[in-house]
């Protein structure tokens, strides 16, 4: 009998224990190439940050939970889901050192973690227990998805909103903690409270780490009722303990960097706040169970991403070092690469390596003239079209009174944010450095160039 074969009962899949994936910063080992061979070949992938990777032995446990479903469809929801759901669950409890498995849900995404957390502020605005002056406080560079959220849930509802404007380039964490605190100040101005304060843990573009746990310390000195962390890019990246940082409502992606398919998203809600307000956006015979269970049932769909959680920790533990070995390396590959480029660039970093996880931006040549965000966009597909290159751009647009960094030539307007993956070579990095060295040496500026 095929061991693989999912009709095999109802144990998880046993994967044969492969140990010892080497992982170094000059590039991968055959092993790994081979896990990610299903991307498309020679195309400069340094843009792991946005939708993430998986790898072949998780892509193929997948599969098998896929047809173990279609295999026998009722058996499969009576018998299996919620048993292989309940056993990520606890997979992640004890990643992210919560208290108890009800307090992780599995959801699809960050976008749909923010709906949970959104959608008990708004009512609590729309039923009048809030008063109009209280507020949500979240960074000027919060996610679009999330500040439409808020829009959405709370703006309607009559809630009003603080955004909390960052610096950039960023120099010390002591600047974010400073702005947090006038922010907040901000917030409370009319007499109101802060219902919500939310917080990036690594913030999207640009992109930085965030002190979370100094700035949930510091809500907690400010009353602030609630601290949701959008940690969309955390789990796989920097160290995540929910019970250190003492938060609330967390969510981590687990497509993005922990080499789970797309999609799907740890959230944990601390236990005192699970309630009768706390509920999944899409409703099902499972509403009023409590969220886990919620997440774990919202209508008839394909569940195989939350359920090879397991798989993927396996994939995770066959690195030297596990999590924390990966999380290091792409560190310090990422801050290697980004100051290989600055330098050949005669640029700089946006942050200091310290502020930083496996995504860095680096400052692109003045000489580009990227003056907008179309330019950035014009770029970034330009870089796609000719160059097969796949990475964000993006542009800071100075501010009143600001005195932005320069290059020999001019003020430095754009920036790359690159990734680091266990998939990422040497060349990735080179082929980017030296297709924007082209554009300069063609005398080329953002306003030129063809998309396509
Ligand atoms: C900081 C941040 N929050 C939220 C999201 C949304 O993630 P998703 O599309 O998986 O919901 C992203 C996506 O990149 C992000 O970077």
């Amino acid at each position: 009998m095929d061991e693989e074969d999912p009709r095999n009962g109802d144990e998880p899949i046993p994967k044969k224990p492969r140990v010892g994936l080497a992982l170094s910063i000059s590039g991968p080992g055959p092993e790994i190439r081979e896990e990610f061979a299903h991307h498309q070949p020679g195309i400069a992938r340094i843009n792991n940050g946005s939708f993430g990777s998986c790898p072949g032995s998780v892509l193929a446990a997948q599969r098998a939970w896929q047809l173990r479903f279609l295999h026998q469809p009722d058996e499969f929801y009576f018998k299996t889901l919620r048993k292989g759901i309940l056993e990520s669950r606890t997979v992640i409890k004890d990643l992210i050192n919560a208290d108890h498995v009800d307090e992780v849900s599995l959801v699809d995404n960050a976008t749909t973690a923010a709906a949970i957390v959104l959608q008990q502020i708004g009512q609590a605005f729309s039923h009048g227990l809030f008063c109009k002056n209280d507020t949500v406080v979240m960074f000027h560079c919060a996610f679009q998805a999330i500040k439409k959220s808020i829009q959405a849930y709370v703006v309607r509802a009559g809630g009003a909103v603080v955004e909390i404007q960052l610096p950039f380039p960023l120099h010390s964490r002591q600047q974010i903690v400073s702005e947090f605190r006038k922010g907040l100040e901000r917030g409370k101005a009319n007499g109101g409270k802060i219902r919500l304060a939310i917080i990036d843990h690594i913030t999207s573009m640009p992109s930085f780490v965030i002190p979370v746990r100094e700035l949930v310390d510091i809500c907690r000195e400010e009353g602030v009722d609630q601290v949701f962390v959008d940690a969309a890019h955390a789990m796989g990246t920097v160290p995540v303990d929910v019970k250190e940082l003492g938060v609330d409502f967390y969510v981590s992606n687990l497509h993005k960097w922990f080499f789970c398919p797309p999609s799907v998203a740890l959230f944990y809600c601390r236990k005192s706040l699970i309630s009768s307000q706390i509920h999944h956006p899409v409703v099902t015979e499972e509403y009023g169970k409590g969220l886990p269970m919620e997440s774990s049932w919202i209508g008839t769909r394909d569940y195989s991403s939350q359920l090879v959680v397991p798989s993927a920790l396996e994939f995770v533990n066959r690195f030297q070092g596990g999590l924390q070995g990966i999380m290091k390396r792409n560190h310090d590959g990422v801050v290697q690469m980004g100051s290989m480029l600055a330098e050949s660039w005669g640029t700089i970093l946006g942050s200091p390596p310290h502020m930083c996880g496996s995504m860095i931006m680096v400052g692109l040549p003045s000489r580009l003239c990227i003056t907008s965000e179309d330019d950035a966009s014009r770029l970034r597909s330009h870089l796609r079209a000719y160059y097969s290159v796949e990475v964000p751009i993006y542009y800071h647009a100075p501010r009143d009174g600001e005195v932005g960094p320069r290059d020999k030539e001019g003020l430095i307007t754009g920036y790359a944010r690159i990734s680091h993956q266990v998939y990422n070579t040497l060349e990735d990095y080179h082929k980017f450095r030296d297709a924007i060295n082209q554009l300069i040496e063609d005398g080329k500026v953002c306003k030129m160039l063809l998309a396509e």
